[in-house]
């Protein structure tokens, strides 16, 4: 099919380059000039595994260009809206970039097509979409709209393109379903050669769920608020063991194996960010209001994730008494591993609290030390996670990176000023760390001492605070 695709972000690109590889011709377009010189030099904006190749490979194919909007919605047969709906200052969605791509496609679009809502949009959005393409349709358009919503997530978006559980439709007319089918069908019957893995078997087939459009719109807000809420729900648990002794990470083992609880989504730390969960609990609970409901609990579920960084530092001046004039290393940057993404990532934020004490922060990030820098130039930004750590008297993990496991503990310990980890993900494996003389700090979990019978570094191996206190509360 010939398929459009206006917005070339997260979401556009990766759907852009996973439609292409499907076998659609695909013209992706956005309104940034730059970025559309900068795809065409065969460059990508972002970081996101696979893609590169994907965009790549589907170019070269002929099954992928990239386009100014107004060319791209001329003669497509469906076209996909996938443009950023940024938080206004009252945390409602800012629809004027689908506002005007509604426009533009009905001055532009002839015949009929479809018309594919992706991007994250309030309840009865198509409904103001369907509108805006009648009033200002002066080509005789006939289409159709469809909200189609994303689930994919930052750092494995295109395996969760090609193994979605799920695709949703939300359209006003059976036959528009069928169609949308014809658009979806190698990834409903999984044939087509998987770009994330080499073996690609026993994969279930996706649901396919189609129902009314304004359904289908809030099962997006209603899906990354519920997954909010049960982040911000262990995390309170976290702070509960904390307060108690006990080991979040054995609470949520048990609380996971209840199937209608399950275990994905329980790992406390210093919050959720990201470009999804904190403006979509924002815009939900703005849409209840809208409509006279009172959604209190995601109010709270903000609050909660609001106060993770805060309690974090609290922790830091616990062990290190004072923070002003510190030397303090963080590793991990972006909101999660696997992404250069740094929009509302809690490690920016944890940054600008220790720097506004006085700390002096040292940080490194596999990717994200580029776009840190441009949004918090207040930091040293290091090129390994050794340099970061040279002189610390801390170590705080902030993004659950896979490199991160993979140190060599003894180098990082003789670089150290002192050997004390705090580790905002609960990724690392306490045992280990105290093994090589590191004094060790969870989230929720019982603080850890360093094994004594380790051969000393230069630097004095210092019971924690927490451990001290620990020891009072034992
Ligand atoms: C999310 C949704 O998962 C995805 O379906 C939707 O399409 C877009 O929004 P994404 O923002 O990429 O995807 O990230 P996700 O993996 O959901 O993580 C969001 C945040 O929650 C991250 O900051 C992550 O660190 C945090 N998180 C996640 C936790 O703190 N604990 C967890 O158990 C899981």
């Amino acid at each position: 099919m010939k398929i459009s695709v206006i917005g070339a972000g997260y979401v556009g690109l990766t759907s852009a380059a996973c439609l292409a590889e499907i076998g659609h011709t695909v013209r992706c377009a956005d309104n940034d000039e730059r970025k559309l010189d900068v795809l065409r030099g065969g460059q990508l904006p972002f970081f996101e595994p696979h893609l590169e190749d994907l965009v790549t490979r589907n170019g070269k194919a002929g099954r992928l260009r990239f386009e100014t909007t107004e060319n791209a919605v001329a003669d497509a047969e469906a076209i996909f809206i996938c443009v950023g709906t940024p938080p206004l200052d009252n945390g409602e969605a800012d629809l004027s970039a689908v506002a005007n791509v509604a426009r533009t496609i009905a001055q532009r679009a002839t015949g009929y097509c479809l018309v594919i809502e992706k991007s994250t949009v309030p309840v009865q959005t198509s409904q103001q979409l369907k509108r805006q393409l009648q009033l200002y349709s002066n080509k005789g358009l006939r289409c159709d709209l469809v909200s189609n919503p994303e689930f994919l997530r930052e750092g494995s978006a295109i395996e969760d393109f090609f193994h979605p559980d799920r695709i949703v439709i939300g359209v006003e007319r059976e036959e528009v379903a069928a169609r949308m089918r014809e658009i979806y069908r190698p990834v409903l019957e999984q044939t087509f050669q998987c770009p994330v893995h080499a073996e690609c078997t026993a994969h279930k087939t996706p649901a396919w769920i189609v129902t009314d459009p304004s359904s289908a719109e809030l099962i997006k807000h209603a899906s990354n608020s519920f997954l909010a809420m049960k982040i911000s729900f262990i995390n309170m648990v976290a702070d509960l063991c904390e307060a108690v002794g006990a080991d979040v990470t054995k609470v949520a083992l048990g609380m996971g194996m209840d199937p209608r609880i399950g275990p994905a989504f329980l790992n406390p730390g210093i919050g959720f960010g990201g470009f999804c969960f904190p403006k979509d609990v924002q815009a939900f609970v703005r849409i209840a209001a809208k409509a006279g409901c009172d959604f209190s609990l995601l109010k709270e579920v903000e609050n909660i994730n609001k106060r993770r960084i805060e309690r974090f530092v609290e922790k830091v001046r616990k062990e290190l008494w004072v923070i002003r004039g510190r030397k303090i290393a963080v590793w991990g940057l972006s909101f999660k591993p696997n992404t250069d993404d740094v929009r509302f990532a809690p490690a920016i934020e944890l940054l600008r609290l220790l720097v506004r004490e006085g700390a002096e922060v040292s940080a490194y990030d596999p990717q994200a030390n580029d776009k840190a820098k441009a949004v918090f130039p207040n930091a040293r930004y290091c090129a390994d996670p050794y340099e970061a750590a040279q002189d610390a008297e801390a170590l705080l993990l902030a993004t659950e990176w896979e490199e991160f496991r993979r140190i060599d503990w003894q180098r990082l310990r003789d670089a150290m000023d002192r050997p004390l980890i705090l580790d905002g993900r609960n990724t690392l494996d306490a045992n280990e760390l105290t093994g090589h003389g590191f004094n060790y700090v969870g989230v929720g979990r019982p603080a850890v001492a360093a094994k004594t019978n380790v051969p000393a570094a230069d630097s004095a191996i210092e019971p924690t605070n927490a451990v001290k206190g620990l020891a009072e509360t034992r």
